[in-house]
């Protein structure tokens, strides 16, 4: 930078403020080179180390050292390179920037102040000697910041239906330029394509733990895609920033019978179970053998689990009346549609009754519909994601017609003609729900039987104990 001195003369022109100007003019006076002084290079003015580069942080202050030894008669000036700005001349600071100060020791140092750095004070600064040629020493201020998400660039809370693709977008501003990552504030993984993702199974290119950029786009997107995203913004310089995006997935109700006959005979206690699946939350009830709707009495309770979109019903039917023989139905309605699964209730005979007698107690509170077996969660997801729009228009129904998709029906047994049990048909839940399906008409006895035995070895002390402090019991 030597000879930089003789046009820091006409950058003065440039100065705009007023006071500035004045200044400068001053500055054109003291700052000529001082030919008087001895030329002898010894007895020159010289640095002692160099103006360092600094990196500092937004809001901070900043201090450029710049040290000279036998300055004697001559002065010492900071200007900011870029702009061309003169910010102190000997011991006067000259910018009417507040922010600017000079820390001046000994006549040797004179450091340079930045306080509350801001983004435009981001540069080179040069300290200057007014010796002919001048002499200087200059240093970078890197202002960094950290990262910012843009909102109004960046997407917000959105609602899709099933089977649309999905593009988030999330802009962040910062210095250095802030990368972005993509991730499932549930930790779950990100889908980018539904369909490729079920049918290639752990296929990692469409199923992924995170993804970088601004973009996240999303293939067909299917119910279990809903939930929270985070952009999270960072560039090194703390604090990372993240926001939220909610990511609602709407479809029309479907609705799943585990078990869909159930024998039972008149006086027992059954209970029945279904499975449904909506979004936006759908009304959920059951209609009885008349297609009323089932209101909570002594006889009835019905008893409904929420978990996110999905709701699993039980109808407990307290003592079993032949009214309750026929078809009783699970209905599930939102704004996009309506279903319903059914399950017919036959009568078979009452167990005859053993010796011991304490099989008849197990029957009256044994609670026989705890037959079927729960449904996987992740069994149900991967059946219920196959259900697309187009197959079932009015969303009503839609069990039924997966029955009768030619590939997957299965007709075993004079019973599945009628009623298909929709656990034969896929391998992942056959086993469960065929065995129990398939064992529970023909043969309860067993498993009653074992629930007795139980009872019994459980119920019998309580019993003697009753007899031997009756006030205990009652
Ligand atoms: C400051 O950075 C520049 C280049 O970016 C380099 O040439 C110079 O040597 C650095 N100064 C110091 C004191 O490290």
């Amino acid at each position: 930078m030597e000879g930089r001195g003789s046009s820091t003369g006409a950058s003065y022109v440039r100065l705009v403020t007023r006071s500035d100007v004045v200044w400068a003019a001053l500055a054109l006076v003291l700052f000529t080179p001082l030919t008087v002084v001895s030329e002898d290079k010894d007895e020159l003015p010289r640095f002692i180390e160099d103006v360092p580069n600094i990196t500092v942080t937004v809001g901070r202050d900043a201090l450029l050292p710049c040290t000279v030894e036998q300055l004697k008669g001559y002065k010492v000036a900071w200007v900011q390179v870029d702009t061309q700005t003169i910010l102190t001349i000997h011991k006067q600071v000259i910018t009417r920037n507040p922010r600017i100060a000079l820390l001046h020791n000994d006549h040797r140092s004179w450091h340079l102040e930045l306080k509350n750095v801001r983004e435009k004070d981001r540069g080179w600064y040069m300290c200057q000697v007014n010796t002919d040629p001048m002499r200087s020493k200059q240093g970078y201020v890197d202002v960094v910041v950290p990262p910012d998400i843009i909102d109004r660039e960046s997407s917000g809370d959105l609602t899709i239906r099933e089977g649309q693709d999905v593009t988030l977008t999330c802009r962040a501003k910062g210095h250095p330029t802030p990368s972005i990552v993509w991730r499932r504030e549930d930790n779950q993984d990100i889908v980018l394509d539904s369909d490729k993702a079920d049918s290639g199974g752990t296929d990692t290119a469409h199923t992924v733990k995170s993804v970088e950029g601004e973009t996240l786009v999303m293939k067909r997107v299917s119910r279990l895609q809903m939930g929270s995203y985070l952009c999270i913004a960072s560039n090194g310089i703390p604090p990372s920033i993240s926001k939220r995006t909610q990511l609602r997935v709407q479809f029309p109700p479907v609705a799943w019978v585990p078990q869909q006959l159930e024998g039972a005979y008149i006086g027992q206690e059954l209970t029945i179970e279904c499975h449904t699946e909506a979004f936006p939350k759908s009304i959920n009830f059951w209609t009885n053998t008349n297609g009323d709707m089932v209101v909570s009495d002594e006889r009835y309770e019905p008893i409904v689990t929420e978990t996110s979109y999905k709701v699993y019903m039980k109808l407990r039917i307290r003592r079993v009346e032949k009214k309750d023989v026929g078809t009783f139905r699970c209905i599930a309605k939102n704004s996009l549609g309506e279903t319903d699964g059914a399950i017919r209730i036959y009568e078979i005979e009452p167990p005859k009754s053993h010796s011991n007698g304490v099989f008849e107690m197990v029957e009256a509170d044994g609670g026989s519909g705890e037959g079927s077996t729960p449904v996987p969660q992740n069994h149900l997801n991967k059946e219920l994601k196959k259900y697309e729009d187009g197959r079932h228009p009015k969303g009503i129904n839609d069990v039924t017609d997966a029955y009768q998709h030619p590939k997957n029906y299965d007709s075993k047994g004079p019973g599945h003609h009628t009623n298909p049990q929709r656990g034969l048909q896929q391998p992942s839940f056959g086993l469960s729900f065929g065995q129990s399906s398939a064992a529970r008409p023909a043969s309860p006895t067993p498993r009653l039987t074992l629930t007795a035995s139980f009872l019994t070895a459980a119920l019998l002390p309580l019993w003697l104990s009753c007899f031997l402090a009756a006030p205990l019991c009652w």
